[in-house]
Parts: C-alpha cells; structure tokens; sequence
C-alpha cells in the first residue's frame, strides 16, 4: 500500500469517526445530490454494523471472565498423565498398621496447597457463581474472605476415609463423629467423582485394571500453584505423622 493512500485512508477514516463539522462537514455532502446521500446512507449503515461487531466482539470476553457463572479461578492446561499404582501414596500393604498408613498418608501433604485448599478471593463480590467465603487467618495478625479450592477438600475426604478405614478394621469403635464426617465424605466424593467426570478411556493392559492407561488431566502442577500463589495463611508446620491427615 502506497503511504499516499494510506494517507488518505487516515482521512477517511477520521472524517468518518468525527463529528460533522460547519466548514466542510453537511454543506459538502448535501452539495452532489441524491446519489452522496445514499452513499451516505450505506456508509452509515456499515458503521453502525462494524460498531456493533466492534461491541460484541469487546463485551463477550468480559462477559465470559466476570459473566454470572464465572469463576476467579482460571481454566488450567492440560496435561496426560497414566494413572499408574503408586506406593509413595497407597501401600497395598499399608492397611495392616495404624503406623504405616499414618506415615503414607503422610506424603500426601506436598499434594495439597499451603494452606490445605483455602485460597483469598479479595473480590469475590464480584462473582455471581461464589457464596459467602469462610473467614480464615490469612496471615499472623489478620483474618479475611476466603474459599476452599474443591480438589483439596477432596483429597482431605479420601485421606480422612483412609484414616478411619484402617482404624475400624483395627477395632477402634466408631464414634459419632466419625460416622457422619465419614458420611459426610462419601457423599462428597461421590459428587465430586461426578462433577469432574473424567471421561478418558481405559484400555485393558499389563498394570491391570484401571491402571496403565492415560488421562488427559487439568495440570495439577498449575493447579497447586495457583492455589499457592493465592493461599490463606500456610498451615502449620511440623505435623507428626500421626496427625499428618490433610
Ligand atoms: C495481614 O493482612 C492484613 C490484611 O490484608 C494486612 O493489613 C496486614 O498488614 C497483614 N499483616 C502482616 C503481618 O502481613
């Protein structure tokens, strides 16, 4: 393109976008007759149509970030992973002992985030989709708003059921407490299972069932990052194996 059209496409342009002016504005379009009014008619209707194209265009992605059902958390990447029986967390072997199932439910605490699922939503008014948030100690000296990110809350459930699982075969009786926080989590599972409806498919393989196939799988490395980067004040620190539950 020639600089000299591009000049006068500039100008095109601003007498298009400015408002009529005395000098040359009306005076110079009602001078040629009826075939500038049409033309001045369709250019007008053009603009209007690429003015709407231009709002849509503007309002759907605020709409889609802040729109009634949306979150403040972000879609994460996607990453395959195969699922695969992993002693570091589940010993096949672990259920025998109180001791042993205490010390690998222990690993499961680099699984969850610092401050084991509750993340700061400052402007949490701001979305529809939110409930009214917890208030937690976000630091030393403050409390505020804030979430428990679902997927910590479930690894919490899983580890409690884990817990108690291996106490109640061990003979410990079941307290009230345990039946219905117990309850409480398989429901919550359930749902949870549900929500997330992994649909990748299994293949029969070598590792057995349910093993040995891939899952493409929201990146859990981003998932805890972002919940780290967001988090309430850091759990705290030095849990002993026996009070090492999520
Ligand atoms: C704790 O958080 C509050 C509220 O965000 C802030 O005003 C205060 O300075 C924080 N205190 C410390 C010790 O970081």
């Amino acid at each position: 393109m020639s600089s000299s059209k591009q000049e006068d496409n500039v100008e095109e342009e601003e007498q298009a976008f400015l408002p009529p002016s005395p000098p040359r504005g009306d005076a110079a379009w009602t001078r040629d007759g009826r075939s500038r009014s049409v033309t001045w008619y369709l250019r007008l209707a053009l603009e209007i149509g690429m003015a709407v194209i231009i709002i849509v265009l503007l309002v759907n992605p605020v709409y889609e970030r802040i729109g009634p059902e949306r979150s403040p958390v972000p879609r994460f990447p996607r990453k395959t992973y195969t699922f695969l029986p992993d002693p570091q967390y589940v010993r096949d072997d672990m259920l025998f002992d109180e001791h042993d199932t205490l010390h690998t439910l222990h690993n499961w605490i680099p699984l969850s985030a610092d401050a084991r699922g509750y993340v700061q939503i400052p402007d949490y008014g701001a979305y529809d989709i939110l409930g009214d948030p917890y208030t937690v100690a976000i630091n030393r000296t403050s409390d505020g708003p804030a979430y428990m990110m679902s997927v910590f809350h479930q690894l919490h459930c899983l580890s409690y059921i884990v817990d108690h699982f291996q106490q109640g075969y061990a003979g410990t009786e079941l307290t009230e407490e345990v039946a219905h926080h117990s309850a409480h989590c398989i429901d919550y599972l359930r749902q949870s299972i549900m929500c997330a409806a992994d649909t990748n498919l299994e293949g029969k393989t070598e590792a057995g069932p349910g093993w040995g196939s891939k899952h493409e799988c929201a990146d859990y490395d981003a998932v805890l990052a972002w919940a780290n980067e967001h988090s309430t004040m850091k759990w705290r620190n030095g849990l002993m194996p026996g009070e090492a539950i999520l």
